[in-house]
């Protein structure tokens, strides 16, 4: 795939990875829709991108709502006419244990939230499932070349706290493979899929977590400090370039090793 010329969505593309990705394809030639929740950063993510000599709009959209995700592969279309590059970074974390009993009394006293576990649910999970599946039908009807890209992390293997992130993450890992799998069965051949797996990069969805465990955890890094969002944007322009890259998941992490040097 030809990354100059082509057409670059990226949900959540308003801040820290997804802008970082919005960028990085924009200096390669990409034109580049930028969608997110708040509309100020979509509009100052696509803005940057143009004060630098690139071709960006913004969408203020929620990937958890049907109608908009339509809407915005809809406004894509008339933008630019076709849709090759598609990235769902919109995600949210709301970390907790599922059951923290009192340390005296051993009894719970408090429980993750059904809230908690649903706006991570629908975000991580049905934002990324509504958007690949209105991608792909335009890319299905459109037969441009496509490439499909869920971001997962590293935090699919089960992180404690994250019962409902990393549960999210772990079925954004899976898709690349059903989808590529179903493509196959139907004869479409011109759209890919692949999902990126980070480690912990920096980005202000870090500052939600517990920082003194995000210390802990970087000590486990080989690379020893935390991932560039720029080097994650680079890993998704070679999987757009690299065709034979296709229906997996990859990690990029620096290293992260469990304790005792085990890799994650
Ligand atoms: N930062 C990390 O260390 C790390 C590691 C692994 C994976 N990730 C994943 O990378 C992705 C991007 O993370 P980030 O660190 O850049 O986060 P971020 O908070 O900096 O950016 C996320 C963006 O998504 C937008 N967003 C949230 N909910 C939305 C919705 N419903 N509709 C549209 N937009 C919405 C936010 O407004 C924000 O601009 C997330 O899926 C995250 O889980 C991040």
């Amino acid at each position: 795939m030809n990354i100059n010329g082509s057409v670059a969505l990226i949900t959540g593309g308003g801040n820290g990875i997804g802008a970082a990705i919005a960028q990085y394809l924009s200096a390669k030639g990409a034109k580049i829709v930028i969608v997110d929740r708040s509309e100020e950063q979509a509009q100052a993510s696509a803005q940057a991108i143009v004060a630098s000599g690139g071709l960006a709009i913004a969408i203020a959209a929620d990937v958890t709502k049907e109608d908009d995700t339509a809407a915005f592969i809809a406004k894509a279309l008339e933008a630019y006419g076709q849709l090759n590059i598609v990235v769902t970074c919109a995600g949210i974390i709301r970390d907790g244990l599922t059951i923290s009993p009192d340390k005296e009394t051993k009894k719970v006293t408090r429980k993750l939230g059904l809230d908690k576990w649903q706006q991570v649910i629908d975000v991580n999970l049905t934002g990324t499932f509504l958007t690949m599946r209105d991608a792909a039908e335009a890319m299905a009807n459109g037969g441009w070349p496509g490439l499909l890209v869920g971001i997962s992390s590293v935090n699919k293997v089960g992180q404690v706290g994250q019962i409902n992130y990393a549960s999210t993450k772990a079925a954004v890992a899976l898709m690349p493979k059903i989808l590529v799998g179903e493509f196959m069965l139907k004869g479409i051949r011109n759209i890919r899929a692949v999902s990126i797996a980070p480690g912990y990069a920096a980005t202000s969805l870090l500052q939600g977590m517990n920082q003194d465990a995000l210390a802990a955890i970087l000590k486990d890094v080989h690379l020893g400090r935390l991932v560039e969002p720029s080097e994650i944007a680079s890993l998704i322009a070679h999987c757009a370039e690299n065709e034979a890259i296709n229906g997996t998941t990859l990690e990029i992490t620096g290293g992260l090793c469990y304790p005792h040097a085990i890799a994650k």
